[in-house]
């Protein structure tokens, strides 16, 4: 019996990701359900990205590509245009796409495919009356000449038949309101939305005559009509950043916090090979916006194109900029209690999350999903639903992603560690989770206000009388529940409880425990401190120092022991913490001061290679100077998050070589830690998508191999070698391309199919198989003479 599995569209159909044949060129989420523009197609589909209805834009309109793509969920009906007949809008049932209830060739949308368009909806009331279309569209004199028709770059257009001028109409009481551009310039609609009382649309302006691109916000205050909306038009010029000019907007988010309007935008400078190409910067627009100023007063645009005076710019820049990555592509964002999380796909595949806390500083980020290839995300929706998870558009895929993955913490530590403000540790049921998850208990996340590297800090000091030593612990917790839960410390040494009595405990989660002078040796006293919060217990092991014995050279090996015990390091010196310090210290303070030791200090000329795949490699070679007393390799981001250090192998005053791990996409520095801590020279490496194994050709060869096959795929210049049966040959590169290389394959023995696999530092990437036909058995052979030459004919089994 055979069964046949047939899908809709024969593609793969796995958990929360689907595959289309066309690139995504849109989508939106509404209902639980997620709509997707292909470049002629247009999918319905359920919150798990199960296909529910499909629609063929192009089969009653020619060339078709929906532009525009707005659910309308009061009215149950989606609303698109597209590029079709000069112009065509549909108006489809929400709950089936394949139903059109309304169709009008009109050019709400850019008629031209390469043009960019812009649409959502705007209330200006209460009722459905009110709800209008914000449409914008790039309008080209010729091609509106060929079509025959008018067009307006942005209006705001008609949802109901029963308003002045029907469905899609732009009238206004005294004919089309409309914002126009008052030069010759080229527009690219970015972004835009409603957030309360105001409208608000994000844009690039080209103009010749501008010394380069501008980055726009416009917006209007919703009133009473379409008219007077339109005419209340103001705007800004958008300009990032400080470290570097980045002229062209890519996407944006607007969110508000908790008493902010703060709005942010990915800014390019257009070379993605630059690791600082994009930031992600954000900007406050709430004084400016209170600040009121006259309405249709814009130096690029004006309502009707009336107002042609010349107007001086008004330039904002970013308050702060949080991100920096060589190709974002597209952001979005979210908040969470009182932080602001931002969303980032990149142009290399990877989802990363960011987030900023009230007084605007940036944990480290996380990466949510990182695609193998370099597959570019194009959009990305957050779930309206719960807001739990994120919808993707990766070149032709459609992927769900969790905003965070608090399972994978397994204790209070690492839960903190982790550094997600949407996770916490749930007490009553001993897990990471998310705080809606965690009813009736309490639930410890990192605190806001103030980002922490870690979760407890302590400082030491001195009596007065120079008698009594005491330790301060306090703990960067957040905490949200139901009562107040007990919070204490217990310190113990080797010889027993070091504190008469426990430590005393204080509303702001600090405790501390005071102890005789006598107690604290020459040579430091190791202390466990067991901190209790509710039932969740944590310790940590510290070592305590006298603060005034740590005297000397002021090195960095001082300064770092000095941090390290709790003490105050400040003018070279190491002295008791009689006050504490605002920010707490750490040890990165103390790489500015000399190791101290007789060493020569290391140079970094080179590494080799440069560009891995993100699985890593083995024996990357580090050349430079006074390496023979380089202890081990540190490797950091840019934001300074997760360094990693790896062991250095064999070594020699010009060059050493040690493995560097797997890790994200993007760059890292290494640097060589010499004896004392101290890390020297900087050398950057970028971290790329993994190989591809695309085809083997040919895909045969003999049973005693020798055969020169070639492998066509992508990045294989990261491949360590190519594997049969744990038997490893080399991959030749064509010098040409990263795409094709060729080996030699080993032998087999006898006719069989065996599986082919890229060796990628310590993980293989498999290709397709690769079949062994028996050797060819050579039965005789002829010699012939002809002219000066000798033919030979050999003969084989067929
Ligand atoms: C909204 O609903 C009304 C009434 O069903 C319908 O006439 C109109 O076409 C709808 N408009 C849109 C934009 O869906
Ligand atoms: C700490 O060191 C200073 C200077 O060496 C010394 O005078 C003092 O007695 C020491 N205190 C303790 C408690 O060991
Ligand atoms: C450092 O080492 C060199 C050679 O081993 C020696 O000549 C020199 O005196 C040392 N310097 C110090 C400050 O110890
Ligand atoms: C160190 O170098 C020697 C000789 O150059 C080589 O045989 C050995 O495999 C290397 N070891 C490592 C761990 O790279
Ligand atoms: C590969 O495995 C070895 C042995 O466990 C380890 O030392 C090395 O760091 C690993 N390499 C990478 C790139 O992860």
């Amino acid at each position: 019996m055979f069964f046949f599995v047939i899908f809709l569209l024969g593609h793969c159909r796995c958990d929360n990701t689907y595959t289309f044949e066309q690139n995504i060129t849109d989508f939106a989420v509404a209902n639980g359900t997620v709509y997707v523009a292909t470049y002629d197609r247009l999918h319905q589909m359920d919150n798990n990205l199960s296909l529910e209805h499909r629609k063929d834009t192009s089969t009653t309109t020619p060339h078709n590509t929906v532009k525009i793509l707005v659910p309308f969920e009061r009215n149950n009906s989606l609303v698109t245009c597209g590029t079709g007949r000069c112009g065509y809008c549909e108006v489809l049932e929400l709950n089936d796409i394949s139903k059109t209830v309304y169709d009008e060739s009109l050019n709400i949308a850019s008629i031209m495919p390469e043009d960019s368009s812009l649409a959502f909806l705007v209330n200006l009331g209460h009722g459905p009356e009110s709800t209008y279309l914000l449409a914008g569209a790039v309008q080209r004199e010729k091609k509106l000449r060929e079509c025959g028709r008018e067009g307006y770059l942005i209006t705001l257009r008609n949802t109901e038949e029963s308003q002045n001028g029907g469905i899609f109409s732009a009238m206004g009481n005294h004919g089309v309101q409309s914002i126009r551009s008052k030069g010759k310039g080229s527009v690219e609609f970015v972004d835009g939305y409603q957030l309360d009382s105001r409208v608000y649309l994000f844009l690039n302006l080209r103009d010749k005559t501008l010394p380069q691109i501008r980055v726009r916000v416009l917006w209007m205050e919703a009133k009473k009509s379409k008219d007077d909306t339109v005419e209340s038009l103001r705007g800004l010029i958008l300009e990032c950043c400080e470290d570097m000019s980045r002229a062209l907007l890519v996407s944006s988010a607007g969110a508000r916090s908790t008493f902010l309007q703060l709005w942010a935008g990915v800014f390019t400078a257009g070379n993605n090979l630059d690791p600082n190409n994009t930031a992600l910067a954000i900007f406050n627009f709430t004084q400016i916006i209170a600040d009121g100023g006259r309405t249709n007063t814009d130096p690029d645009f004006a309502v009707n194109g009336q107002n042609t005076e010349q107007i001086q710019p008004v330039t904002v820049k970013p308050t702060v900029v949080v991100f920096r990555y060589s190709w974002m592509t597209s952001v979005a964002s979210v908040t969470v209690g009182s932080w602001l999380v931002y969303f980032v796909g990149t142009g290399d595949g990877q989802l990363i999350k960011i987030a900023v806390d009230k007084a605007l500083k940036t944990t480290c980020p996380i990466v949510l999903y990182k695609a193998d290839d370099d597959r570019k995300i194009s959009k990305m929706v957050l779930d309206p639903g719960d807001e739990k998870h994120i919808y993707v558009a990766l070149g032709n895929q459609m992927r769900k992603v969790g905003v965070a993955q608090c399972e994978r913490y397994e204790s209070l530590t690492s839960c903190w560690n982790a550094q997600d403000p949407h996770c916490g540790w749930c007490a009553s049921q001993n897990r990471c989770m998310f705080r809606d998850e965690c009813s009736g208990s309490l639930w410890f996340s990192i605190p806001d206000g103030s980002v922490q590297k870690k979760m407890f800090s302590f400082q030491v000091d001195l009596s007065p009388s120079k008698e009594e030593v005491t330790v301060n612990v306090m703990t960067h917790l957040n905490e949200q529940h139901t009562g107040s839960p007990a919070f204490s410390c217990a310190f113990n040494t080797e010889q027993g409880n070091l504190c008469v009595g426990s430590g005393s405990v204080s509303p702001s989660h600090s405790c501390s425990c005071s102890f005789s002078t006598e107690k604290l040796p020459a040579a430091g006293l190791r202390v466990r401190v067991r901190i209790s919060v509710g039932d969740q217990q944590v310790s940590e092991d510290w070592t305590l120092r006298n603060c005034s014995a740590l005297v000397g050279e002021p090195t960095a090996g001082l300064c770092s022991d000095c941090v390290t015990a709790g003490c105050l390091w400040s003018h070279d010196t190491c002295t008791w913490m009689s006050e504490p310090p605002r920010t707490s210290q750490t040890e990165a303070m103390c790489q500015s001061y000399p190791s101290g030791q007789n060493i020569s200090e290391p140079k970094i000329i080179s590494v080799d290679p440069n560009e891995i795949s993100f699985y890593g490699k083995n024996n990357v070679t580090l050349k430079g100077e006074n390496l023979d007393q380089v202890t081990k390799i540190r490797i950091q981001d840019k934001m300074d998050c997760n360094p990693k250090e790896s062991p250095v192998w064999n070594r020699s005053s010009g060059s050493l070589t040690f493995h560097i791990p797997s890790a994200s996409k993007g760059v890292v520095t290494v640097c060589a830690v010499v004896p004392g801590g101290k890390c020297h020279g900087s050398a950057e490496i970028t971290y790329r998508s993994l190989p591809s194994c695309g085809s083997l050709s040919p895909n045969s060869t003999w049973a005693s191999g020798g055969r020169i096959v070639r492998i066509l795929g992508s990045n294989l210049q990261f491949v360590d070698g190519v594997e049969h049966d744990g038997n490893q040959q080399t991959l030749n590169m064509n010098a040409s391309s990263n795409g094709t290389g060729c080996y030699k394959t080993a032998a087999s023995g006898d006719e069989t199919v065996k599986s082919v696999r890229l060796k990628v530092a310590n993980k293989t990437i498999n290709c397709p198989p690769l079949t062994y036909h028996a050797d060819p058995e050579f039965t005789s052979f002829t010699a012939t003479p002809t002219g000066d030459d000798l033919r030979i004919t050999i003969k084989k089994k067929n």
